[in-house]
């Protein structure tokens, strides 16, 4: 067999919103390894798998799509990504169990499926509400830890046959949820028609997903990476829910992970009436440049900047003499380190609160990733905030760090340093 049909990515074709096929180039990364494939330290690395990673625009209906979809039993088989343990997100948690429930007046006891549900903190939040619960995660170690803290989990990916098995023995729901789940799927078609079929009459679908406005605006390309298939507006969202008998009812701006939003639908049969937010981020998007290919281009162009002035910035750093380390190890870090070339040679270690990833190494870069307390023992002079998402929080936490002279660089929207003067 050659090399090239063993590859499990395969080129998208037919846009799986609309079905369009006359695609604007974005970007293109060139392959890269998986941005959660942590690897063990060994003697060699030639043999680490890479896919091609590059972004398209859909001109019909402006889906952002990879151009290539590694198969889903490669990524989420064995997945070591666990939500944070954050201040932030256990925050945003909360709050998002109690939008649910009080914006849509959810009856206590109804049922909350939430696809892509990890180690169940998520719906906890529900069950604190007194809401009944039940996950869907196909990692199978995710799924089983959740499961044995006490939320049922069933160890699959969600779809319309999943869907119809839980109406079955769990009875219809109430909500279902998909959190930072919606941007890796492929066949979305298939999850609405799913979801339409599970949902009470006045049931809610809620997805959150990263923004493409943001991601374009703040030049958030790390965010590409082979597990985010999609890239969505609301526009795009109310084209995929007609189709499939849904319409957007709702939706929320979401400061997490670079700006996200919330996208509440309910079937269109429901009586839901549409909040004025659903027009208004449409016209918003509209006016903004998004169904214009100039905005993809200059966002490319952006993109090229950073790439050509992050590694020198880095690398001036190391070469006055100063040791330059990496804050948090999330998936996105390993898109930037991968675009823009850096690697052990230039970050001595990354410091990171998972403790899955302790211990291991960064896909395609190799920099040895330490817990937060090697960091606070060999402290660096300079830290790259890979996880620029959680600046706010992390620059208050290191505080300390700051204070006795320690900098960091924030990678985007542009590279800049922030040292204790900044704050
Ligand atoms: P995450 O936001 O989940 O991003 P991605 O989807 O790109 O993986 O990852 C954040 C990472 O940063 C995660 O591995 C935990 C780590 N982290 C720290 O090390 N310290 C911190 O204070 C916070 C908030 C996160
Ligand atoms: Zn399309």
């Amino acid at each position: 067999m050659s090399e090239e049909s063993r590859d499990p990515a395969r080129q998208v074709e037919a846009c799986r919103v609309c079905g369009g096929a006359d695609w604007q180039e974005v970007v293109s990364f060139g392959p890269l390894p998986l941005a959660n494939s942590y690897l063990d330290p060994a003697d060699s690395f030639d043999d680490e798998p890479r896919h091609p990673l590059g972004v398209v625009s859909c001109r019909s209906c402006r889906l952002m799509s990879l151009t290539h979809t590694v198969d889903p039993e490669v990524l989420y088989r064995r997945y070591f990504y666990v939500t944070s343990d954050s201040e932030t997100i256990t925050r945003h948690m909360r709050a998002i169990a109690e939008l649910c429930v009080g914006r849509f007046a959810m009856p206590r006891g109804g049922l909350v499926v939430e696809m892509g549900s990890n180690t169940g903190q998520q719906l906890a939040a529900f069950r604190d509400l007194g809401m009944e619960i039940l996950g869907v995660d196909p990692a199978r170690d995710l799924a089983a830890i959740a499961t044995g803290s006490g939320v049922e989990t069933l160890p699959d990916f969600f779809s319309a046959a999943t869907a119809a098995r839980i109406a079955k023995e769990y009875g219809r729901a109430r909500l279902v949820l998909g959190r930072h789940v919606f941007a890796h799927i492929d066949d979305v078609g298939d999850i609405v028609r799913g979801v339409r079929e599970l949902l009470e009459p006045e049931g809610v679908f809620a997805i959150e997903v990263p923004y493409a406005l943001d991601m374009l605006e703040h030049n958030e390309f790390d965010t590409i990476y082979h597990e985010h298939l999609s890239y969505y507006a609301v526009s795009t969202l109310s084209t995929l829910f007609e189709r499939h008998g849904m319409r957007i009812v709702d939706v929320e701006r979401a400061a997490v992970h670079g700006g996200s939003i919330i996208v509440f639908a309910g079937r269109d049969d429901a009586s839901w009436q549409e909040r004025p937010a659903v027009a208004e981020l449409r016209r918003l998007e509209r006016v903004s440049g998004f169904f214009d290919d100039a905005t993809y281009t200059a966002f490319a162009g952006r993109v090229e900047h950073i790439r050509k002035t992050l590694p020198p910035l880095v690398r001036g750093l190391v070469a006055d003499g100063l040791r330059v380390a990496g804050y948090g190890a999330p998936a996105k870090g390993n898109t930037l380190l991968g675009v823009c070339g850096l690697g052990s040679d230039d970050l001595e270690f990354c410091v990171d609160t998972t403790d899955l990833k302790q211990g291991k190494l960064q896909p395609g870069a190799h920099i040895p990733i330490h817990s937060p307390a090697y960091g606070a023992q060999h402290p660096p002079d300079v830290y790259l905030l890979l996880a620029w998402n959680y600046a706010e929080e992390i620059l208050r936490k290191e505080r300390a760090f700051l204070e006795s002279g320690g900098r960091f660089i924030v990678p985007v929207p542009e590279p800049r340093i922030v040292s204790a003067e900044d704050l």
